[in-house]
């Protein structure tokens, strides 16, 4: 296993191993028992307690970090069924939000920084622990749940960091083509309805496949089109999936 650095409180992980990035090996990854200023996607904010696992891996010059955030999605979902508290199977909301039973157990910040010609990419990591029905009702959050909820007992932290960290570094070092069919057997919009949420706008259309670059293929009345993961998100027509 490569380092990991334990933190009690930081801002956000993902900010950690920027600013220390530098100091740092690739593969480095960094978790805290509060975050206190965490990030999500779209500019949500992800702080977290004791009932959460914040963490974050860094890769320095990752080959194809187009995809890496897809790769790191699929790795995710390997190590949460390895854990033996959890009993059901672990899918990908498109792009890469984890989902057991319809429900959002973790998300995934994967953000760039440019060194020279050299790209190093940090990827975030926030999985749903302990926290009960009415910590996600306070914050209404109600797509969310965390994997006591759903399995009953709460995994190992210290287990599961090691297992996530192990396989999301495993398929970072694959190419997205190797990963490819793993990748779309998990995702569970193909064949579905969605919507496709951008900051101004919404539209409709039927998702139908994952491209080799890891877009989303999708068909409206105009025809087909893909979505990049960048700015949108994509749900279901008549809610969360
Ligand atoms: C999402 O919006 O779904 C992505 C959430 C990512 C949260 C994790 S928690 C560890 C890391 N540090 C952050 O500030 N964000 C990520």
């Amino acid at each position: 296993m490569d380092k990991i650095i334990r933190l009690e409180k930081v801002d956000s992980t993902n900010n950690y191993l920027k600013q220390h990035c530098d100091d740092l090996d690739s593969g480095t990854v960094v978790t805290a028992e509060e975050q206190t200023a965490g990030r999500g996607r779209l500019g949500h904010l992800w702080n977290s307690n004791a009932d959460m696992l914040p963490m974050s891996i860094l890769f320095k010059d990752p080959p194809e970090p187009e995809t890496l955030t897809a790769r790191i999605g699929l790795g995710v979902c390997e190590a949460l069924e390895q854990c033996p508290e959890i009993n059901l199977r672990v899918s990908i909301k498109w792009p890469n939000d984890i989902i057991m039973e319809n429900h959002k157990v973790c998300g995934i910040l994967c953000e760039s920084i440019r060194n020279g010609d050299k790209l190093n990419v940090i990827c975030g990591i926030g999985v749903n622990i302990s926290q009960t029905e009415k910590f996600f009702q306070n914050a209404e959050l109600f797509s969310a749940a965390s994997i006591a909820m759903l399995c009953g007992s709460a995994p190992n932290k210290e287990a599961l960091l090691q297992l996530v960290a192990k396989s999301a570094i495993l398929r970072a070092n694959m190419r997205f083509s190797d990963c490819y069919c793993d990748y779309k057997n998990r995702v569970l919009n193909l064949g579905r309805e969605v919507r496709i949420i951008s900051a101004n706008s919404e539209k409709k259309a039927f998702a139908e496949d994952i491209a080799k670059n890891g877009f989303l293929i999708c068909r409206d009345d105009n025809g087909t089109f893909e979505v990049n993961s960048g700015e949108v998100s994509v749900r279901g027509a008549n809610g969360y999936i």
